[in-house]
């Protein structure tokens, strides 16, 4: 049983042994929230867990004779504005008299097997036997709007998924100016937040801060998830550890504008929400329309963090990415961008092919500038045509010489951009995104396309199928390289603009499902300058994605260690470059670049003809290292050992399901002098009992001993151990595989 319900009480506990989530009616008919944490014995009556202060004179109470019903002191599960709470509300609706306030009162429920999918979104999916989901219906009676929200509880995972659908029953028009996916009122404010923030070139690194009263948010009104914030926030005691007790993780499945908020009022009740970002949305209904919005998943895990993020990462692995991808190994691919950038032509495309391929690599990727009359990023976008001056022999022709060479063929696009300087500019100028008698705002030279527009997602469905037709593409690095700005769709009425972000990332990810649905054999890695959109909902579609365009080994471990907290190793693109790194200048030894990018899905991004032999035969060891070890880094449990944004020392592991073989990586960024003699990394989530092998050192140890002593690393120069040293000099790193004698 994993959803009881207590009819006489109107009482929900979702649980499956690992979490409950616990819910009731109110007295006034609306959802209050009981408990959610850690697995709890059913009972028949919760009410204890009711911890609603006393309203004071101050307070606002719902029933004229019951001043201690008061929603201002009350635990909810969708708050409204405009009945006595006075925090944040989960909706507002607009009806053309103006703002409404709203009543929903419980009508019933509907429990099924399974996972309803989301019309239009992605969303996380599950068969009859891996979850249950609940559908409570509200309904407000004085406009006749029904308001459904709907709960999965996964059967393995301690998982909770929610979202929210609003229908207008009435004959007037509504306006939905804010439905979040998730709202959840927690007792305390004892918790600090993590947040995954940056910008271009270093995303998502961890930040903390402390909540105190008041609202604390990470959002983006980008149209796109962004650089600089994630949808994604963690509430996290002050004595938990990245092993042990309690935090809360919340993950929202979009890549659009999205709200991320937590807000502490004054009994210290945290009320945090999840959904779409209210600014500028707008959504109209007419009679008997609905508006869905998309999921907000939340973990509770009380293994500490890294607890939270394995049950992400099997939560994504597992149901999210598309079936095709779960199992397949990813091709280790070569990408022309940082080997060329726009300078090329076929014969030096090919010398990289074939030197790519002798190296043992498997997908070549043609970036950037393979089309119309593109030299730089000033001209050509839309213009899906091979460049002839580059290209004159065709794309075509091109694909067959490098799938001649033994290699896979895969190309970049920018599907929802243009250059002012194009073909399909001049052809369709009222396709951009903005009023065109305005001043347009540019973004690296080129404007957005109105995707919110079907003809436009048509049209790209049509030139991008044609292209993986005639040239048996395999995989596709789909760009995205600007935010948008002007926000105006052309093609929407006045009273529909507020609906114009919400339609555009709906027609991304129309446009996703139709290639996806035509051509399942093409693997999607999504990109926004790097890792701009690295979200839930890109990777439903899109198994891997570009973390970062920052390949600096270095900058990487923070970026990828950052990502870690949420998104699966091997969703991350990963590649070695050359030295001095394009983004940092910084040199790091050929062994640090791919030690650091094997944690993810690897690749290489350099002219292979331009190294030497020695880091050819380097190369080579290193691709037959990824391709022994691909799988276990597919499947297996990853561990957070060492943290970069608290020290020199970065570490994580992954352990294969069985506990039967390991993969560790271990990296110091600056040297220490005259360090101790031999230094330890303190493993993870071995076999206490097994006696493993560490190939690389040609040692053996228990899996306790590699637990609570800790393996050997590499002895380092302190000066007067030349002899003996093993490491020297900045931006040192190890990796070492462990198998079970
Ligand atoms: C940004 C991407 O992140 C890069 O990898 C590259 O594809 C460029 N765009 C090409 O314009």
């Amino acid at each position: 049983m994993d959803i009881f319900v207590d009819e006489k009480r109107k009482l929900f506990h979702l649980t499956n042994g690992k979490v409950s989530y616990i819910f009731h009616v109110l007295k006034n008919g609306s959802l209050g929230q009981l408990y959610f944490g850690k697995a709890i014995h059913h009972r028949e009556d919760f009410s204890h867990f009711q911890t609603n202060n006393i309203p004071t004179p101050a307070s606002c109470h719902y029933y004229q004779d019951d001043p201690a019903f008061s929603l201002e002191t009350t635990r909810q599960e969708y708050p409204v504005y405009g009945k006595g709470d006075f925090r944040d509300a989960a909706i507002e609706l607009k009806s053309l008299e103006g703002d409404i306030g709203n009543q929903f009162r419980f009508q019933g429920y509907e429990i099924s097997k399974g996972k309803p999918k989301l019309a239009e979104l992605p969303a996380t999916y599950a068969s009859e036997n891996e979850a249950t989901t609940i559908t409570i219906k509200l309904i407000d009676e004085t406009i006749g709007v029904v308001l459904f929200l709907t709960y999965t509880i996964f059967h393995c995972y301690p998982v909770i998924t929610r979202s929210a659908r609003i229908k207008n029953n009435n004959s007037d028009i509504l306006f939905v100016k804010k439905l979040m996916s998730a709202s959840i009122d927690l007792p305390d404010d004892k918790y600090k937040m993590i947040q995954l923030s940056g910008t271009w070139s270093r995303e998502r690194h961890i930040k903390e801060r402390d909540l105190v009263q008041g609202i604390h948010t990470v959002s983006s009104i980008r149209g796109a998830s962004s650089h600089h914030h994630n949808p994604f926030l963690a509430l996290k005691r002050k004595k938990t550890t990245e092993h042990a007790n309690d935090v809360y993780g919340f993950n929202f499945v979009y890549s659009g504008n999205f709200l991320a908020q937590t807000e502490v009022d004054h009994y210290h009740v945290t009320r945090v929400m999840m959904g779409i970002h209210p600014h500028q949305f707008k959504w109209k209904l007419k009679k008997g329309q609905s508006f869905q919005s998309p999921e907000a998943v939340l973990v509770y895990s009380d293994e500490g963090i890294n607890g939270m993020s394995q049950a992400f990462h099997d939560l994504y692995r597992n149901h999210l990415i598309r079936d095709t991808w779960k199992t397949k190994e990813r091709p280790i691919l070569i990408n022309n961008w940082e080997a060329t950038y726009f300078e090329f032509n076929e014969e030096k495309l090919i010398g990289i092919a074939k030197s790519a391929k002798e190296l043992g690599m498997e997908l070549f990727v043609l970036d950037d500038g393979w089309f119309g009359k593109r030299d730089d990023d000033t001209a050509s976008l839309g213009d899906w045509f091979a460049n002839e001056r580059k290209l004159p022999n065709g794309l075509t022709i091109l694909a067959q010489k490098v799938n001649g060479l033994g290699l896979q063929f895969g190309l970049w696009f920018e599907p929802e951009m243009v250059s002012p300087d194009s073909q399909l500019y001049k052809r369709h100028p009222e396709w951009i995104v903005g009023k065109q008698d305005r001043y347009l705002t540019f973004g690296r030279n080129q404007l957005v396309l109105d995707f919110s527009m079907d003809e436009v997602v048509q049209y790209m469905y049509q030139k991008m199928s044609a292209i993986i037709q005639d040239t048996k593409l395999s995989y596709i690095k789909w760009d995205m390289n600007r935010n948008i700005t002007d926000a105006y769709s052309q093609a929407l009425p006045f009273d529909r603009q507020g609906e114009f972000f919400h339609r555009y990332i709906l027609g991304v990810y129309h446009l996703y499902e139709k290639l996806i649905s035509k051509f399942p054999g093409v693997l999607f890695e999504s990109c926004a300058g790097g890792g701009g959109r690295f979200d839930p909902g890109m990777l439903y579609y899109a198994p891997q994605a570009w973390t970062s365009d920052n390949t600096d080994a270095i900058e990487r471990l923070k970026i990828q260690y950052g990502t870690s907290l949420v998104y699966p190793i091997y969703s991350m693109g990963s590649h070695v470059s050359v030295t001095p790194n394009h983004q940092t200048r910084r040199n790091t030894s050929m062994e640090t670049r791919a030690n650091t990018a094997y944690f993810g899905t690897f690749g290489y991004e350099l002219n292979p003809l331009e190294l030497s032999s020695s880091e050819k035969a380097e190369v080579k060891e290193q691709i037959q290292f990824y391709k022994n070890h691909r799988n276990l880094i597919r499947d297996g449990d990853f561990y957070r050992l060492k943290n970069p944004f608290e020290g020199n020392e970065t570490a994580w592991m992954i352990v294969s399901k069985d506990k039967r073989e390991a993969v560790v990586g271990w990296y110091k960024a600056l040297a220490t002098p005259n360090p101790e003699k031999q230094q330890v990394l303190l493993l993870k989530g071995l076999n206490e009992d097994g006696l493993y092998r560490c190939d690389a050192q040609g040692k053996t140890y228990y899996g306790d001993e590699l637990m609570y002593r800790g393996l050997n690393l590499p002895i380092e120069y302190n000066g007067a151990n030349a002899d003996q040293a093993e490491r020297s000099g900045d931006f040192q790193s190890a990796v070492f595989h462990l198998k079970l004698e």
